[in-house]
């Protein structure tokens, strides 16, 4: 194979990523419009009036990762636009009319709030449109999670919003994004999908975003819902549901972010043997409004903790307790007593997703009988 051969997919590769991302995305200015005048996300595909029309919201990640060697864990996330990403499921153009935009192009343990709120105001802005029938948001799967959760908690449509993301990197040996994102637009396109809430989809499996979490560092198989499992699977281009969770979500809940630019600072304090107290002074001090207690077994906290947590909660600042277990619930009132200590146990919500909605919450209240009930009702 000579030099020319070897480099013109590269060279290709490169001008289709240059062609996409010079395509100027609308500005903020230009959305605030009537319904009619909402900016289409981009195409370049034949549409067909026979299919559903899905939009693709992509923002890095693994699944568009590039590494220099196809067999090695080495690679830089958030490298190659979605037209490139598209190019690799070409079955997908079947399924549905695919269009797409760039929200954001970062590994996702560089996800932020800004991102957050930007996702959900564009999903809020597109779904009104008679046009759109589902979303699929392409991220990183290091905080999938989280952002699955934000978005369960503020999108206000029942189109199916499906997330996606991969282990291994589009350059890599047998890359599971392609699958990942064809069963992904698969279920963004099917009206079965409707009323469902946010859902990840990954390795062949439907997890709601409330329960879904990472559970392993490397391997395809890295996402579980360790209380309820999957609520569905894709197999064979075609979506089986088996079950639907109870606890309220997008259409359902009384989070509006229509008008929010920033969110309450919270953060997460771990709990280990031995934990310094002065970490959670720290973190008062450095004036959060919220705190997540990953703490130990059932949400417990070491006992010199526990007094400043007491102290913290008295200047107003919220404390929930969750757990660095796994899997289990965070239950009020057990051994450690949420009366007492003026804390918010967390149910099923791990830290990093209880972290999730204290911040929602927060935006409303800082009452902490109204937040437990939060707790309890998503
Ligand atoms: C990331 O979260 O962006 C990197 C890891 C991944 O996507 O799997």
């Amino acid at each position: 194979m000579n030099r020319v051969t070897v480099f013109r997919p590269a060279l290709m590769l490169s001008i289709v990523a240059i062609l996409w991302q010079s395509v100027p995305l609308p500005t903020i200015a230009q959305r605030k419009k009537t319904r009619k005048d909402i900016p289409a996300p981009q195409t370049t595909r034949k549409h067909n009036p026979n299919l559903p029309n899905v939009v693709i919201l992509a923002t890095g990640g693994t699944i568009a990762g590039a590494g220099t060697s196809s067999v090695g864990t080495a690679y830089t996330a958030g490298q190659l636009p979605i037209e490139s990403l598209l190019q690799a499921v070409p079955e997908a153009t079947k399924v549905a009319n695919i269009t797409g935009e760039q929200v954001a192009q970062v590994g996702s343990q560089a996800m932020n709030d800004e991102v957050w709120l930007k996702l959900a105001k564009r999903i809020n802005e597109l779904a009104k449109k008679s046009d759109v029938d589902g979303f699929v948001i392409t991220h990183g799967t290091d905080t999938q999670e989280e952002t699955a959760l934000f978005l369960n908690l503020t999108v206000k449509t029942d189109k199916p919003v499906v997330m996606v993301g991969a282990m291994r990197s589009a350059t890599a040996i047998s890359a599971d994004g392609p699958k990942n994102l064809y069963d992904a637009i698969v279920t963004a396109a099917s009206p079965s999908s409707k009323g469902r809430g946010v859902v990840v989809c990954m390795n062949d499996n439907l997890f709601s975003a409330r329960d879904v979490v990472k559970v392993n560092t490397t391997n395809v198989d890295a996402f579980h819902a360790p209380n309820s499992g999957p609520i569905g699977f894709v197999l064979d281009g075609k979506v089986a549901w088996y079950s639907l969770s109870l606890r309220k979500h997008t259409t359902q809940t009384e989070f509006d972010i229509s008008n929010v630019d920033k969110l309450p600072k919270v953060d997460i304090l771990y709990g280990y043997s031995n934990v310094d107290p002065n970490l959670v002074d720290a973190l008062v001090n450095d004036g959060t409004k919220g705190i997540v207690i990953a703490g130990v077994g059932n949400g417990n906290l070491y006992p010199a903790v526990e007094e400043r947590v007491k102290a913290a909660v008295k200047k107003g600042v919220v404390v929930v307790r969750s757990s660095r277990v796994m899997s289990g619930r965070t239950t009020m009132d057990a051994e450690t007593d949420d009366k007492v200590l003026g804390t918010i146990a967390s149910d099923e919500f791990n830290p990093q997703k209880a972290r999730v909605l204290l911040q929602l919450a927060l935006l409303k209240t800082t009452d902490q009988d109204t937040i437990q009930q939060m707790f309890l009702r998503y």
